[in-house]
């Protein structure tokens, strides 16, 4: 009944917020460390909550097995494979949800209307912050900062086993890697795990590359993007055209040919990001990349974009040619930009 879409379209906040509670409880954990069917009173008491709010705790769990996130057997609560994603120990895809739940960051949406009738060009996120863009916040807000790169880190271990194991021939023959605006560094670690012969680099602003996984298996290099880039075989953007405009995008890519060309092997660019025209049979994927394109809007002014849109700013930071993968990814993709 379209009664029932409206109002579940219109209450699914409270969706993102009991996942987000069952992530500040550890229901995941707790139910993992019980080792068989967790009852009510066990999840409970392990929490712990007091006894007067066990049925309270029941509700919620009540809607997160309607949702898939937890099973429910007759002894007790067990494990899916979407609440094994939240484990801390596993994926901890737990910061993404607090990340994107975190109350000072969803300032605003109330007010995403006047965007649209606005004339100035500002985003919604710099109307409610007083003309602050995300990337000064995420830098002044350390404690914000940190959750942010967790939150990329997390969705990062999910999306990169996937990729290493889906399109392995995109890294063949390639004797150096950079992976821009890494993050941390769980992609780029991924990598060189799974490629050892290849020299793979980290590269990201400063501040955020000082609190970064130190390994062998890569190197750490801080600073600016749209100044200048290491040279490498093939540079590697996963999750970063999507923050910008599309002028920006064409600097970005326009540096990024500058460091492979230098390369003896001409190399090429990795993008893995969303096409939000790109076939895909699952329309739970497709939903995530429109949701991501309003979320991307509102916070950075900038997008997901189509394949024309793909086209324009690859063919106009000079590239000659491209190849866009079939997605196997979810919402995400690869496509390979050639000098
Ligand atoms: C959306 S996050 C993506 C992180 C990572 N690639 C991933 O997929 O998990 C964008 C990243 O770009 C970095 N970044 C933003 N501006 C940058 C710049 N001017 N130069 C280098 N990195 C930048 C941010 O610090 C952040 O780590």
């Amino acid at each position: 009944m379209e009664l029932t879409r409206i109002q579940n379209l219109s209450l699914s906040y409270i969706s993102s917020f009991a996942l987000r509670c069952a992530c500040d409880l550890d229901i995941s954990g707790h139910v993992q460390a019980y080792g068989h069917p967790m009852p009510l009173n066990e999840l409970a008491r392990s929490i712990p909550i007091p006894p007067e709010k066990d049925l309270m705790l029941g509700r919620l769990m009540t809607l997160l097995v309607h949702q898939g996130v937890f099973g429910q057997s007759e002894a007790g609560y067990v494990l899916t494979p979407l609440s094994e994603l939240i484990l801390t120990d596993g994926s901890n895809l737990g910061a993404y949800v607090r990340a994107v739940t975190e109350v000072d960051f969803m300032k605003g949406w109330d007010r995403l209307s006047e965007v649209f009738k606005d004339t100035g060009k500002s985003t919604l996120f710099e109307k409610v912050f007083g003309g602050i863009q995300f990337w000064e916040i995420v830098k002044e807000k350390p404690e914000y900062g940190k959750l942010f790169n967790e939150a990329m880190a997390s969705t990062s271990k999910s999306l990169m086993n996937g990729l290493v194991a889906s399109y392995p021939h995109i890294f063949d023959g390639l004797n150096s890697l950079v992976d821009i605006g890494g993050g941390t560094g769980t992609t780029i670690k991924i990598i060189a795990e799974a490629f050892p012969t290849i020299r793979c680099t980290l590269f990201d602003l400063p501040h955020v590359v000082a609190n970064a996984i130190r390994s062998d298996s890569f190197d750490v290099v801080g600073g600016d993007m749209f100044e200048k880039i290491p040279p490498a075989d093939a540079i590697f953007l996963k999750n970063i055209l999507h923050d910008w405009c599309d002028e920006d995008c064409v600097r970005i890519l326009k540096k990024c040919k500058e460091a492979i060309e230098s390369t003896r092997n001409g190399g090429k660019v990795i993008v893995c990001d969303i096409i939000v025209d790109l076939d895909n049979n699952d329309p739970k994927a497709i939903e995530t990349g429109l949701l991501v394109d309003i979320s991307m809007m509102s916070i950075y002014g900038a997008k997901e974009r189509n394949k024309q849109e793909w086209h324009d700013i690859i063919l106009g930071a000079g590239y000659s040619d491209y190849k866009i993968y079939p997605a196997r990814l979810g919402a995400y993709c690869v496509i390979e930009l050639y000098p």
